[in-house]
Parts: structure tokens; C-alpha cells; sequence
């Protein structure tokens, strides 16, 4: 295995990281967009060309944005050669067009168009991804990020910077490591982890910033498992969103380092007076992922924009529907016994599958749902991690508040999330009000976990 460290060292380029490409825009009620998937040969590594599977051809696919309020529809064809859906990371979306493969909607099959319609009723940074075998197919390069803008927007597009953080597994000489898709050691573990991260599909680009302006820097995980490591501090980013909510007003935070788990955004205001460089930190030598260039300073005395909060349904905790998810599993864990497909499975009968992990006893999609629940009603979902690992928890379609976490560090003011970061032996709760009627995911977003049973389902009705 190729170490990421040395991978870096043999590197001196750099490449400048520029605007992601946009869609071309046509106008008329719905924004329209066109997303073809399809498979694609690009370098991720020197001049090294890797097989990837791509919208439009790149990765990270096209960015879509527009604005809150704003309806747009999305034409989409598969061009692989497996079936495919894309769901849209963060979205408070009507059911139908959640794009989960075998539970909102049939995978489009190969050759076959569907079409994606719906309003984005939040702004903020979001993101879109494949959502039919998602270890394999997000992890080949299927994902793009989802901006939605302001009514108003608080920051021009020069100072509006899209950074999408991927983890690779390359194997000599610098090629994505296609065989080991679907490793069962990586299921029952960590996930699928890298050692090559790249931001926009480059290695450590670079942005020119005018010293004294201030910047919106919008950081997206689209790793299949890698926990980020990050600290704002080391170069001035004050936290102005989480997972696309906006915060009240922007934060210092008070610890280091800050966990971007898979799925999770940030968004950082910079106002730079020096160059500096975004780093990951979790190894022994910090990972450089960015650097920030000072190129002229700024002629205008700047004002820090703020940014208005989503109006988000608040959670009423009194009289709350109570769900509690006991997550059991993963190398090293023991079970009782299981329920998969709807069979009781013990020990070996159950390791056979394939399937590691389980919520309350039952590994992967089952055929009721976890719990049901009234539109408008609040859901207490109390998350209890028993296994020896750390995972990110999503829910589909809704926005929760984060209550508490016992153990690791509280993220500050029961910030508005759609993804959390849950550690061994900790305890996680958080709430939300019913939405648009329908069936929702609750997963880990550690897309191996999901695939070897970290998947649930509630019904809205
Ligand atoms: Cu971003 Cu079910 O996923
Ligand atoms: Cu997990």
C-alpha cells in the first residue's frame, strides 16, 4: 500500500484550482441541468490515467447552483453500465425525488433517462451523489456539489469558493485501486480509506485571494470513510455554516482539531493577510489540501458579510416521538444474533453474508421500517454507538438540531445538521420535525458501514 505521505513528496506541482465548470443554464420555471453518467479515464495522480466513472465527464461532476427558492430539474442519463440514482445530499425534498435506489424510486438502468425535479427550499453548500451501490459508484467519482445561494447573496461569486475533498486509494504507479471495491476487510472496518486527497479533482491547488477581502470557502467530504482533520484556526477561518445551515453569527472554535466526517460540510469565512495553507492533520505530518495566495490587497474597506439562517421547523422535544438506534457490529463486535433480509442469522451464517454491522438488531434494509411518525410530529432519535468504531449518521430529507453527545467535543449551539460525527461508546441525540411525507434513510455515510448494514428506514406519512 502506497503510503500518502511519500505519495505527496513525489509531487511538486501545482495546479491552480480556478472556479469548478458550471451547467449551462436555461431558464423558464425550473432551472435545467443535464448530469450524464457515464465512464471516463483521468489522471488523479501525475500523468497517471485511472478509470473513473464521471458526470459529464469530471470529477467532481459539474456544480449546480442556484438559488433558494428555486425549482430546478435535472436530466439525467446512465451511461454505464450498471444501474444508478442520484440523491441530493442535504435536501429538504419531496420524497419521489430523493433518488435512493430501491426505496424512492427504481435505479435507471442502463441507457435509461430520469428526470429530477424539485425546489430547494434551504440555501447553503450541499452536494449530489450516486445512491445505487454507493461505495463503488461515489467512490469511482460519482458526486458533484449542490450550492444553493442566498435569495440575496451575501458573497460574490470571486469570493463564493467551492473546495470538494476526496480520498483515493491508488495503488502503483498512482491509479485509482479498482480491485479492491467491495474489500470485505474495509466493511467491516474503517471503510474504504485513501492515501491521495484531492480538492476539486486536483492535488493541492491553489487559490489567489486579495489580501483583506473576506471569503466563503465551502468544504465538502466526499470521502467513502476518511474522517477529515482540520483547523481552521491555523489560518484564520472563522465556522459560518454546518452541513449548509448557517450559523446565527460566524464562530471561532474554541478545539482543534475540527472532524469533517464523510458527507459533512463546513463553511469558512477567511479574510486573508498572509498566505496560508488548508491542511489535513490527522497524520504525523500534516496533508496540504489548499493554498490560499495573497495577490493584491484589497482597495475597499470590507464589511464580513452575514449570512441569513434557514427557517427550519423547530423540534419540540416535549411530547417528542422517542426513537432509540442502538448500533452494534464491525470487526472486533459482537452480536447476539441478527436479522438480515428478514431471516435470524447467528455467528458464522451471519458473517457469510458479508453484512457487518446492525441497528437494533437488524443488519440493512428491512421491510417495516424503523419507526413511523405523522407529518409535523417531533422525532428524538437517541443514536447509541456500541460498536468500536466512528461513524457518520445521516438522515435523509431532514434537517435535525444536534442536543447532545456524550463523550467528544459538542459542536457549539445544537447547531441545525444533516450529518453527524458519532464516536465508540458514545450516546447522540438529536431532533427533528417530520417532513414531506415518504420513506427516508437514516445510514452511516461511511459507505462500506452502509453497505454492510448501517442502513435503516423511517416512514413519514
Ligand atoms: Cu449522502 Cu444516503 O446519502
Ligand atoms: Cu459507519
Amino acid at each position: 500500500m502506497i503510503d500518502r505521505r511519500n505519495f505527496l513528496a513525489g509531487t511538486g506541482v501545482l495546479v491552480s484550482a480556478g472556479v469548478l465548470p458550471g451547467l449551462a443554464v436555461a431558464k423558464a420555471g425550473a432551472q435545467e441541468f443535464d448530469l450524464i453518467a457515464g465512464p471516463v479515464r483521468r489522471a488523479l495522480y501525475e500523468q497517471q490515467l485511472s478509470d473513473l466513472w464521471a458526470y459529464n465527464d469530471i470529477v467532481p461532476g459539474p456544480e449546480i447552483r442556484a438559488r433558494k427558492g428555486e425549482r430546478i430539474r435535472v436530466n439525467f442519463r446512465n451511461n454505464l453500465e450498471e444501474p444508478t440514482s442520484i440523491h441530493w445530499h442535504g435536501i429538504r425534498i419531496e420524497n419521489a425525488m430523493d433518488g435512493v435506489s430501491g426505496l424512492t424510486q427504481e435505479p435507471v438502468q442502463p441507457g435509461d433517462s430520469f428526470i429530477y425535479e424539485f425546489e430547494l427550499p434551504d440555501s447553503g453548500t450541499y452536494w449530489y451523489h450516486a445512491h445505487n451501490k454507493s461505495w463503488n459508484e461515489v467512490g469511482r467519482g460519482l458526486y458533484g456539489p449542490l450550492i444553493v445561494e442566498e435569495r440575496i447573496s451575501t458573497f460574490d461569486r470571486d469570493h463564493d469558493i467551492t473546495l470538494i475533498i476526496d480520498d483515493w486509494r491508488l495503488r502503483q504507479p498512482g491509479v485509482l485501486d479498482t480491485d479492491s471495491f467491495g474489500s470485505l476487510m474495509d466493511w467491516s472496518h474503517g471503510g474504504r480509506l485513501g492515501n491521495w486527497l484531492l480538492v476539486n479533482g486536483k492535488s493541492r491547488p491553489v487559490l489567489k485571494l486579495r489580501g483583506g477581502d473576506a471569503y466563503r470557502l465551502r468544504l465538502i467530504n466526499a470521502s467513502n470513510a476518511r474522517v477529515l482533520e482540520l483547523d481552521p484556526n491555523r489560518f484564520g477561518g472563522k465556522v459560518i455554516a454546518y452541513d449548509g445551515k448557517a450559523l446565527p453569527e460566524s464562530v471561532v472554535l474554541p478545539y482543534s482539531p475540527h472532524l469533517l466526517g464523510p458527507a459533512q460540510r463546513i463553511d469558512l469565512m477567511v479574510v486573508p493577510d498572509a498566505d496560508f495553507t488548508i491542511e489535513e492533520i490527522s497524520g504525523d505530518q500534516p496533508f496540504p489540501l489548499v493554498d490560499g495566495i495573497v495577490d493584491g490587497i484589497s482597495r475597499t474597506a470590507q464589511s464580513t458579510p452575514s449570512i441569513p439562517v434557514n427557517l427550519i421547523p423547530e423540534p419540540d422535544v416535549t411530547g417528542a416521538r422517542k426513537v432509540k438506534v442502538v448500533m452494534e457490529g464491525g470487526a472486533m463486535g459482537g452480536f447476539v444474533d441478527i436479522t438480515y433480509k428478514g431471516k435470524r442469522l447467528e455467528g458464522e451464517d451471519f458473517r457469510k453474508t458479508g453484512q457487518s454491522w446492525a441497528f437494533n438488531g437488524i443488519a440493512n434494509l428491512a421491510e417495516a421500517p424503523l419507526f413511523t411518525v405523522r407529518r409535523g410530529e417531533t422525532v428524538l432519535l437517541e443514536t447509541i454507538n456500541q460498536t468500536g468504531w466512528v461513524h457518520a449518521m445521516h438522515v435523509h430529507g431532514h434537517h435535525f438540531r444536534v442536543l447532545s453527545r456524550s463523550g467528544a467535543d459538542v459542536d457549539d449551539g445544537k447547531p441545525w445538521r444533516d450529518t453527524f460525527l458519532i464516536g465508540p461508546e458514545q450516546t447522540t441525540e438529536v431532533a427533528f420535525v417530520a417532513g414531506n411525507p415518504g420513506k427516508w434513510l437514516y445510514h452511516c455515510h461511511m459507505l462500506e458501514h452502509a453497505a454492510a448494514g448501517m442502513t435503516t428506514w423511517f416512514e413519514v406519512s
